[in-house]
């Protein structure tokens, strides 16, 4: 039995279907279980917990040969933080986890480091720095940026004026994976017990800009207009104001200015290298299917 924590979401999702489909068990845990309907239609357990909530663990770990944690709590409204969820909620459940006597597969970063000025960074940090001492059998994935989201995000910004936003000046290079290549190497570290005490990273293809990036979606689209910038000083003025009452934002707009300006650069070289089968899906394939094209693919 394989415990999906996050199996709800953008990641989660894909990895459930995926697993589900090659017959295995998979048992997923969610605060709301409405939010796992298609879930269930694809033949998993549901399971209502909250990793804030350790009685609601012991449970949903029972019998579980591997627990993986696809968690996160950026961008959650007020009590759901990278403090609360990537860090204490996934120490809570290593915590159960080892007591249950199951393997676990971590959800991470990269770029996770202690002295990292993103939060979720030092806090994805902490949470594998618990699981590496924990004494349970560990596999680490850390992923760079998901492509599907950044575009749905300048998607939907330009749903109305036909230009999308990008925050700050959008010149930094980043690297975007897509979520069906993460998905297919949690798959590899969830059924592949020779991954334990591994840190596998994956990232996609190529380092993007966001203005390049919102120049393919909208070239993808048919549409010429340039992007609408959330100036830098903008994006303070957010963090130290409006993110006073609502920290959410604060957070979205603190990590929108060090994603403008840190190195979020990533080589895929080495685990292509290290994994030969796993796919790596271009930024135009991830184009398409937005316009309905299937772009799931097994690995070899
Ligand atoms: N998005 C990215 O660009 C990116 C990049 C690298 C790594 N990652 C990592 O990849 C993983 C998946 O990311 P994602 O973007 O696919 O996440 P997502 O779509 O935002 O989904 C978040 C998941 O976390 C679960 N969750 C949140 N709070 C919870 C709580 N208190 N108790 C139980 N479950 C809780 C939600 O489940 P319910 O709402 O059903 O309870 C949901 O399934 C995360 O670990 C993330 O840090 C993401």
């Amino acid at each position: 039995m394989i415990l999906l924590v996050g199996g709800t979401g953008r990641l989660g999702s894909v990895l459930a279907a995926r697993l589900t489909g090659r017959g295995l068990a998979v048992r997923v845990l969610t605060r709301d279980p409405a939010r796992a309907a298609h879930l269930a239609a694809q033949g998993a357990e549901v399971a209502t917990g909250d990793v804030r909530d350790c009685a609601s663990l012991a449970p949903a770990v029972r019998g579980a040969d591997v627990v993986v944690s696809a968690i996160q709590g950026l961008t959650g409204p007020r009590g759901v933080t990278p403090a609360t969820i990537d860090y204490q909620g996934n120490i809570n459940l290593i915590d159960a986890a080892r007591a249950a006597g199951a393997q676990f597969v971590l959800m991470s970063v990269a770029g996770a480091a202690a002295d990292s000025p993103m939060e979720l960074f030092r806090m994805k940090h902490a949470a594998e720095e618990h699981l590496r001492e924990s004494g349970a059998d560990w596999t680490i994935v850390r992923a760079t940026a998901f492509l599907e989201l950044w575009i749905d995000v300048l998607t939907s910004t330009a749903a109305r004026s036909g230009r999308p936003v990008v925050f700050g000046r959008g010149n930094n290079p980043i690297n975007f994976v897509s979520v069906a290549d993460v998905a297919a190497l949690v798959e590899h570290a969830v059924t592949d017990p020779a991954t334990r005490g591994r840190i596998l990273e994956i990232g996609g293809p190529g380092n993007l800009t966001f203005n390049q990036l919102a120049a393919a979606i909208q070239a993808a689209d048919g549409r010429t207009g340039t992007p609408r910038h959330v100036p830098r000083l903008a994006l303070r003025f957010m963090a130290g104001t409006v993110g006073r009452i609502k920290p959410e934002l604060g957070r979205q707009a603190r990590a929108a200015l060090l994603m403008d300006a840190i190195d979020l650069t990533h080589d895929t070289a080495g685990i292509r290298q290290a994994c030969p089968g796993l796919p790596c899906t271009p930024l135009s394939t991830c184009l398409q299917s937005k316009h309905g094209t299937p772009t799931m693919s097994r690995p070899a």
